[in-house]
């Protein structure tokens, strides 16, 4: 079977690691891929949201199974347009893709089918925002209701945080239509956790546990990037919150998918909020977290291409899936001054020594090729993941390996895992 991955992140260098473990796989493609998957599959010089080149590509080259990677190109239809061409793919359908490309669209489905999320209101008007602030005070979350590459979400602790906030999506739209509408809400304060479900519409799937790390800096400091480091599972998920999860959030999300009609075979990422032993729904991404996936994936015994060709054809009662009962641990490497502006071309050294190790693979993500040496192009650049009999021995040899890799200006937090650590 071939299979073709789109993303070019550490998220598609763990998905074509894991895929090309399936003996019915016999050729994985990427567009447009990366440095690290350019050793497991054959990267392609298209674009992750240039549809009809992807489509193209899939039907010439009579691809099986196509799986997508980030959220870009689910939202904007990639799914609805393979299905009319009878292709099979991995992922929702424009339809089912709102629940992450409209926050506003996410709330008020949580509202009507009664998932516990923060209380919240959602605006078209600057002006009514503000005086909405003004009235209910802070702290208080700001979200453009679009897509904004991970940027578009303020938590504000003062009146003067919020009204910049509101302004900057709003007026000075600093990310263009996503911020016709704001959702307003309440900020709640709680431990963070992941949790992500495979589904055909029907039957759902649970995927292993995780926790990500959103801020920069140690100790949950600094601005929020895209993730620092990921473990699972999350023992923040214990056996009586893992059932009110599933009663609470996942089964009203089905009924609400059915519902509303929604043809949804893929991945729902629900980013949850754990207030006194009690979930609350931050968000839904409709594909796999980055870098919940590469943890995870490094657990999977379950052969991967079986589970996403069985949710695509709408077959996925017939999954069975089994973990490891390893801990895993990412952490991963950054550049200096990401999230912000940082500068590019770095040469990393060290990763040969880490190539063909059991217990660590070192997925790729922002890196690219520069005369024969592998340099930095991208905020995060490397995810280093280990597995270990329990967490403490994960996160020790996940360091370890980190030790052999160097670039100029690498950055990484030094505290992932910790609070996993801590509840023991
Ligand atoms: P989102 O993209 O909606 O998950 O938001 C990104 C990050 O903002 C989350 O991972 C949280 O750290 C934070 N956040 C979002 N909504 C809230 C909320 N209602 N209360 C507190 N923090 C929030
Ligand atoms: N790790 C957070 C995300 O994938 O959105």
């Amino acid at each position: 079977m071939k299979v073709l991955v789109i993303g070019s992140g550490g998220r598609e260098h763990a998905l074509v690691w894991k895929l090309r473990q399936s003996s019915r796989v016999d050729k994985v493609f990427c567009a447009p891929g990366n440095t690290g998957i350019v050793e497991l599959a054959e990267c392609l010089d298209i674009k992750a949201d240039d549809i009809d080149a992807l489509l193209n590509f899939a039907k010439y080259e009579g691809i099986d199974l196509t799986v997508v990677g980030p959220e870009a190109p689910l939202t904007a239809g990639i799914v609805d347009s393979f299905l009319k061409a009878e292709r099979r793919i991995f992922g929702p359908d424009k339809s089912g893709a709102r629940l992450e490309g409209s926050k506003v669209f996410a709330k008020n489905f949580m509202r009507k089918y009664g998932l516990p999320t923060a209380e919240y209101k959602t605006f078209t008007s600057c002006l009514h925002a503000e005086e909405y602030i003004r009235l209910k005070g802070v702290p208080v979350v700001i979200k453009a209701d679009g897509l904004a590459a991970g940027k578009g979400v303020f938590v504000c602790e003062t009146a003067d945080e919020a009204i910049d906030a509101l302004r900057l999506i709003m007026k000075e739209k600093a990310f263009g239509d996503a911020g016709s509408k704001v959702v307003v809400e309440q900020c709640l304060k709680g431990e963070e956790a992941s949790f992500m479900i495979l589904t055909d519409g029907k039957t759902v799937v649970p995927l292993a546990t995780s926790q990500d790390h959103k801020k920069i800096f140690d100790g949950d400091k600094g601005p929020n990037t895209g993730g620092m480091g990921a473990y699972s599972p999350a023992p923040v998920i214990d056996k009586n919150l893992y059932s009110k999860i599933m009663k609470t959030v996942i089964d009203p999300m089905m009924k609400g998918l059915k519902r509303e009609r929604m043809n949804y075979r893929g991945v729902i990422y629900a980013g949850l909020m754990i207030v006194d032993g009690k979930p609350y729904v931050l968000e839904f991404n409709c594909r796999f977290g980055d870098p919940e996936t590469q943890p995870i994936l490094m657990r999977l015994d379950s052969d991967l291409f079986d589970m996403l060709k069985a949710t695509a054809e709408g077959r996925l009662s017939e999954v069975q899936v089994i973990w490891k009962e390893d801990t895993a641990v990412c952490v991963v490497v950054s550049s200096k001054g990401y999230p912000g502006t940082y500068e590019k071309g770095k040469i990393i050294e060290g990763l040969d020594e880490l190539k063909g190790k059991r217990n660590i693979m070192v997925f790729h993500a922002g890196t690219s090729l520069n005369k024969g040496k592998i340099v930095t192009s991208g905020g995060r650049v490397l995810g280093v993941t280990a597995l270990g009999k329990d967490i403490q021995t994960a996160k020790g040899n996940a360091y370890k390996a980190l030790e052999k890799i160097h670039f100029d200006g690498m950055h990484y937090r030094t505290d992932i895992a910790d609070k996993a650590i801590k509840r023991q």
